[in-house]
């Protein structure tokens, strides 16, 4: 038997609706988070994850929701914010029955939420809770779906990267330039492709031994270091994180020697006050839900019927939208991150005013 609960949160945390879902007999206890629909209908990948406990799962679900909509207002987007945790350990009680439980309730809410990928479902999960629901994206291509959402995460933090080197350098290329890639994951991998097309020279580090094959036969120019320390400390003009979150830290920024950070790792800021400490020291840092947004904007596509040139033609842009954060940030005075909020709370304000003008 299934139980439902939502919850009105917005006294505390502005989310419009906190929905609880349970699902006795499959297992399934999940908690979807609508930040926003001020846009449109919140978008968001579902996480699957062991959380410790409830509380973390919640608090978890409320951060990534919010951050989901301040990524879709500045992707462009006609989409709010959202997101979904499923508490629990994926490869121990991912089942069909407690996917499809899942489906269910993401379908009871109408269209308010559309769910995705996230750390630890898949594409063919998300085929798995379309037998449920029509509000899902992320599919496998043979249902309809975009695949393999890196290609234009990539193209996206390529783009950023550009608008950041045109703000510092005067001209919108990596050309000569040097670029530390720290994770050579499905995003770094095609990046560094892009990097080297454009003329950049590239210094990478992985963990993962397979990773580290892939450069040496495909790009061996790619000079490769032992540690994502030694690539932070390396003479580098750009460093762009595309691993872990966290990775500008109270220890990594005072070791950092490039003038621009632009990279596909989300929350690259270890806390708040980072973006201040870079811009202290003088490095420019285009902010990761700015440039790493070419994922979310491929996804949501695909409510459409995907179109990978139309896709492509909106991760483009995210070109404009760095740029754009970019000058706001010189002319109010304050960090690149703290002005990329600002736009994202201005269109959301300002675009999400217009539904009160009623159309009967
Ligand atoms: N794939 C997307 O569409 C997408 C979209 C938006 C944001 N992101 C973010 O971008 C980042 C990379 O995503 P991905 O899809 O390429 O993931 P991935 O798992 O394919 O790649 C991550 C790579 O980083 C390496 N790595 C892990 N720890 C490391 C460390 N300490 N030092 C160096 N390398 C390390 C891993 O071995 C792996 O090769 C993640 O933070 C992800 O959340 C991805």
């Amino acid at each position: 038997m299934g139980v439902f609960a939502t919850s009105a949160d917005s006294s505390d945390t502005g989310h419009e609706q906190v929905v609880f879902c349970q699902d006795k007999q499959s297992g399934l206890r999940a908690i979807i988070g609508i930040y926003s629909t001020a846009l449109g209908p919140a978008l968001g990948g579902t996480r699957f994850y062991p959380y410790a406990t409830e509380d973390e799962a919640l608090a978890d679900v409320l951060d990534l929701s919010r951050g989901m909509a301040y990524k879709n207002a500045l992707a462009g987007l006609d989409l709010g914010g959202g997101k979904a945790v499923i508490w629990g350990d994926p490869e121990q009680i991912k089942t069909e029955p407690l996917l499809r439980a899942y489906g269910r309730f993401v379908e009871s809410l109408a269209g308010c939420y559309y769910t995705a990928c996230d750390v630890g479902t898949y594409v063919a999960d998300m085929d798995v809770i379309a037998r449920e629901t029509r509000y899902v994206t992320g599919r496998s291509v043979e249902h309809g779906g975009a695949g393999d959402s890196s290609i234009l995460t990539a193209w996206g933090v390529f783009q950023g990267m550009r608008a950041a080197a045109e703000h510092v350098w005067g001209s919108p290329t990596l050309a000569g330039r040097r670029v530390g890639v720290a994770g050579l994951g499905k995003v770094g991998k095609y990046l560094t492709g892009h990097l080297i097309d454009d003329g950049a020279s590239v210094v990478a580090t992985d963990v993962n031994e397979r990773a580290l094959d892939w450069a040496r036969r495909t790009y061996p120019q790619v000079d490769l270091v032992a540690d994502a320390d030694a690539l932070v400390g390396a003479d580098l003009d750009v460093y762009a994180p595309c691993a872990l979150g966290g990775a500008l830290s109270d220890d990594t920024v005072p070791a950092l020697r490039a003038r621009i950070v632009a990279g596909a790792a989300n929350n690259q800021l270890a806390h708040p006050g980072i973006e201040k400490l870079l811009a202290d020291r003088g490095v420019l840092y285009a902010p990761d839900y700015v440039v790493n947004a070419g994922g979310v904007i491929q996804v949501a596509d695909e409510i459409e019927g995907f179109n990978f040139e139309r896709a492509k033609l909106r991760a483009t842009r995210i070109f404009d939208t760095t740029r754009e954060i970019l000058r706001l940030a010189d002319a109010e005075g304050v960090p690149p991150a703290v002005a990329a909020d600002r736009l994202a709370e201005r269109r959301m304000a300002e675009v999400g005013r217009l539904r009160t003008i009623h159309l009967r």
